[in-house]
């Protein structure tokens, strides 16, 4: 059997701000094996980027550990690489300065790094744009560029925080497809964050639905919907229907407690 890759054991996250403690993480467990692709799927404030961030690294659990092959998640690392919402490139750098950058500091050779560089920009249909700035792009091209830029550094781990949530809706369906192919291309582990229960049902091998406050995992789906999916199709609809009714759960419970804190300012 193979090793599971991630493994999260009874995380736990509070933040404690001057007006009161927030519980954005509880008792979650979760073990992700090598090559899956997991949604985390939830109402706004369910704590899906503050989970993401946790497993990259940038801000622990409180109590809880995570595990990636067998080492516990103390800082942010080469295996994990992050895509964010916000296209997080260097608007003074060219399209081929920004997925060169991580192997510059890897300390890659010139040859090597142009070889990489070159192929990912060709893959990416991005090749013309190599010699363009960011502002220059469309939103679904500078996520493109995000993506190539950790796909360049080869990190076995992609976790993606709403990645195509600022595209329209066709560039969105393009982007979903091309990061499949890339997925079953490349062999990657995938964890994608989402609001949207299409996307979820869409790409992921398992959809973890989360709970609003404290963030627990309220359903742990495999979607056994063969690739590639049909959104049209009813067995799609059937799930979009049963997640569509958790999601909006918590939805209600998010509305009702900022109704309540709404009164309490
Ligand atoms: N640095 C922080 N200090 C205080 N509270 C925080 C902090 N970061 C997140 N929170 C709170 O933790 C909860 C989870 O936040 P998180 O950003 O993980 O949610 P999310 O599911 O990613 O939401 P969204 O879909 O809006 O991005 C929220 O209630 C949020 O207000
Ligand atoms: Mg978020």
């Amino acid at each position: 059997m193979q090793n599971p890759q991630i493994v999260v054991s009874d995380v736990q996250k509070v933040f404690r701000t001057q007006e009161r403690d927030v519980v954005a993480l509880k008792d979650i467990n979760l073990t992700i094996k090598q090559g899956e692709f997991v949604c985390l799927l939830g109402p706004s404030g369910c704590g899906k980027s503050t989970l993401l961030n946790a497993i990259a690294g940038f801000s622990l659990p409180s109590s809880g550990s995570i595990q990636v092959d067998g080492q516990a998640v103390t800082a942010p690392g080469p295996e994990r690489g992050m895509v964010f919402q916000e296209y997080a490139l260097f608007p003074w750098m060219t399209v081929a300065q920004n997925v060169a950058f991580g192997l510059e500091v890897k300390g890659m050779s010139k040859g090597a790094m142009a070889e990489r560089v070159d192929s990912l920009l060709d893959k990416l249909h991005l090749k013309d744009f190599r010699n363009r700035f960011p502002k220059d792009l469309s939103g679904g091209m500078r996520q493109r560029v995000a993506i190539a830029r950790v796909l360049a550094m080869d990190s076995p781990i992609m976790l993606m925080d709403e990645p195509f949530g600022a595209l329209d809706a066709l560039t969105r369906r393009n982007l979903q497809d091309e990061l499949l192919r890339i997925w079953a291309e490349f062999g990657k582990t995938i964890i994608f964050v989402t609001h949207s229960i299409e996307e979820s049902i869409y790409l992921a091998d398992r959809i973890v639905v989360m709970t609003y406050r404290p963030g627990t995992v309220k359903r742990d789906h495999r979607v056994a919907i063969p690739r590639h999916r049909d959104p049209s199709c009813a067995e799609f609809n059937e799930l979009k229907r049963e997640l569509g009714s958790l999601v909006m759960e918590e939805q209600q419970r998010h509305a009702a407690a900022e109704m309540k804190l709404a009164a309490v300012d």
